[in-house]
């Protein structure tokens, strides 16, 4: 199973696609991830979208698409995977369009998750992510156990620099430039799903199973 989690900066695509890879038993693969564990390691790639991330503006294509042609091309990734925030453009699209058939595979599920602006500022705002696992939090809607400390690992949960509010105003107008119009690319082909985002967690987790099963 392959699926491609569409959706606007706080819709639930990092939380749904990690409860989603652990129920469908596949990897969970988030750009915004990848790229941030590259400036903790302070590589070439890393250092290259800092500026670009702290703005909220994305990072350039042509670094994305090598850096997830590489990670879907990984062992683990072979028996599937959930892809959190890429494809971003139409240009990453039509990359992994590519890449896919060069490798005689395709995308099973493109599922969107639509969520309003008021309940995306509210979102970010009182986002915490774990340092060492990534899982995010929030200090009302799903609070860690112990204050500051991740339930699963124990891990610092730190707050975004882009989840600062100019950030998130420029994050959520580059979505609605840049890839929204993903949606129309994708709504026509088959596996193709909309998704109310706007429910509680388990109400969207459950909406988002049995859009791919
Ligand atoms: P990235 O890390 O991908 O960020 P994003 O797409 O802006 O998405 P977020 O991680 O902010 O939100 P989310 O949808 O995962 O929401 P979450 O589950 O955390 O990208 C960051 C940057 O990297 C980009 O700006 C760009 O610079 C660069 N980048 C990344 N990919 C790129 C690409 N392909 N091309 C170019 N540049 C790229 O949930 C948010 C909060 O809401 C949490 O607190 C959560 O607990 C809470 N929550 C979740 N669901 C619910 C619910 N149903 N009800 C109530 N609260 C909820």
């Amino acid at each position: 199973m392959r699926v491609i989690l569409l959706g606007p900066p706080g819709a639930g695509k990092g939380t749904q696609a990690k409860t989603m890879s652990e129920s469908l038993g596949i990897v969970h693969i988030s750009s915004g991830d990848l790229l941030r564990d590259n400036q903790e390691r302070n590589t070439e790639l890393g250092n290259t979208a800092r500026s670009y991330m702290q703005q909220g503006l994305l990072v350039p294509d042509d670094l994305i698409i090598g850096m997830i042609e590489e990670r879907i091309g990984r062992a683990d990734a072979s028996g599937g995977y959930v892809l959190d925030g890429f494809p971003r453009t139409v240009e990453q699209a039509q990359a992994l369009a590519a890449a896919l058939e060069r490798r005689g595979e395709s995308i099973d599920r493109v599922v969107n998750i639509r969520v309003s602006e008021e309940e995306l500022v509210a979102r970010l705002g009182g986002r915490w992510i774990c340092r060492a696992c990534q899982r995010p939090y929030h200090e009302l809607n799903s609070p860690p156990e112990n204050e500051g400390e991740c339930d699963d690992c124990d891990g610092e949960l730190y707050q975004r620099e882009d989840d600062a509010s100019e950030a998130v105003s420029r994050r959520i107008r580059v979505f609605a430039e840049q890839t929204a119009p993903l949606i129309d690319y994708y709504s026509g082909a088959s596996g193709f799903v909309d998704v109310d985002g706007e429910g509680t967690i388990d109400e969207v987790r459950e909406s988002l199973l049995r859009a791919v099963s």
